[in-house]
């Protein structure tokens, strides 16, 4: 472990948890141990390997070690070659949301990225001065983001191996916790879901990104097409024709979404329920759901609340994702705040 890293574990270790136990954790020169249950942990590359497993009963299907795998030989969404600081930066913005949500989190937000892949959105919001944790069971994907990082010299953004389901934080420790597109690759959405929901502080923001079910509809289809023709016409996909993606990140897409071995679906309505019975209100989502709203600019106030449209509104947008925002494979976006 280099002396940044074991400086900064030591600095967050009131927040840090064991993730058997929940035990307080010490950290040594080259291994992290549970004070508790004297569990130890090793660091491999500067990354602390904080993984602990589900350990649910036996008759529960766990599909955590078939999913960390694949994400193993693909890791997501990757880096192009050339990428540096820069050009990410670059390309964050060229994406709404990202640069979206990088105007608008606040400087010395604590933030924590649950299933942050290879942590392009990770390292990008810690440029501008805030603190980011970025998590995933992914060890390949976490070695990438860390590499960049190191790279380009980012000193706020800190990459560990995490099992969403087994935090190693303790709860209410975090201003904004951000989980894209990781739960519908889980056994257990609405639990992983629970478990990382507890880690946003009172007045603090989660943000839920899902494939939704309708929204998903033309990705099926595009799928059981490359499987009956051994994945020719690749072009069916809109990101695969478009110009913005090098080779390496077009083909992890590609398996991401055409070759998973496992994606569950979701709807806006339902995450609502999430938020009801863990103590959220709802702020916004995207697509928006209150769609007879007028007041276009606040589309884009990520953090300003709205109201979550009645029955037939939402009935609405959800029908409309089966026809609209291809290009991000049926996905959509909640964001609720922790009632104090
Ligand atoms: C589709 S990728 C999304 C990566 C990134 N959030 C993004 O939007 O580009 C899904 C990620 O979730 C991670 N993941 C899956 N199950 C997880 C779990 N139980 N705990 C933490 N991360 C998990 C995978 O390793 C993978 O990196
Ligand atoms: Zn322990």
């Amino acid at each position: 472990m280099d002396q940044a890293t074991i400086q900064h574990l030591k600095q967050i270790n009131d927040v840090l948890c064991c993730p058997k136990c929940a035990g307080n954790l010490e950290v040594n020169s080259d291994i992290i141990q549970c004070l508790n249950c004297r569990q130890s942990y090793q660091v491999s590359d500067n990354i602390p390997l904080l993984f602990w497993p589900n350990e649910w009963d036996p008759a529960q299907k766990d599909v955590t070690d078939i999913v960390r795998n694949f994400y193993e030989k693909t890791p997501f969404p990757n880096y192009d070659d050339l990428d540096n600081a820069g050009s990410l930066i670059q390309k964050a913005r060229q994406g709404v949301f990202a640069k979206l949500l990088d105007e608008q989190i606040p400087f010395g937000t604590r933030v924590l990225e649950c299933g942050c892949g290879t942590g392009q959105l990770s390292n990008f919001l810690s440029i501008a001065d805030r603190t980011v944790m970025g998590t995933d069971i992914c060890l390949n994907s976490l070695k990438l983001g860390q590499d960049f990082k190191e790279r380009n010299q980012l000193k706020r953004v800190h990459f560990l191996q995490m099992n969403l389901f087994r935090p190693v934080f303790k709860s209410e420790t975090f201003d904004l916790v951000i989980c894209n597109g990781v739960l519908h690759h889980t056994s257990d959405p609405f639990g992983g879901y629970k478990g990382i929901a507890r880690l946003v502080k009172p007045n603090g923001y989660i943000i839920i990104g899902l494939y939704h079910q309708w929204g998903r509809i033309l990705t099926d289809i595009r799928r059981i097409i490359f499987n009956l023709t051994q994945d020719r016409f690749r072009s069916l996909d809109p990101r695969l024709r478009g110009k913005n993606l090098g080779e390496t990140r077009k083909n992890t897409w590609f398996a991401d979404q055409y070759k998973h071995p496992h994606e569950s679906k979701h709807t806006i309505r339902e995450v609502l329920d999430w938020f009801k019975e863990s103590g959220f209100n709802f702020v916004k989502s995207i697509p928006r759901t209150s769609i007879f709203a007028t007041v276009a600019d606040e589309e884009t106030r990520l953090f300003k609340a709205e109201r979550s449209g009645d029955t037939f509104e939402l009935f609405l947008a959800e029908l409309k994702m089966m026809f609209t925002d291809h290009k991000e494979g049926g996905f959509f976006v909640v964001i609720g705040q922790k009632i104090s």
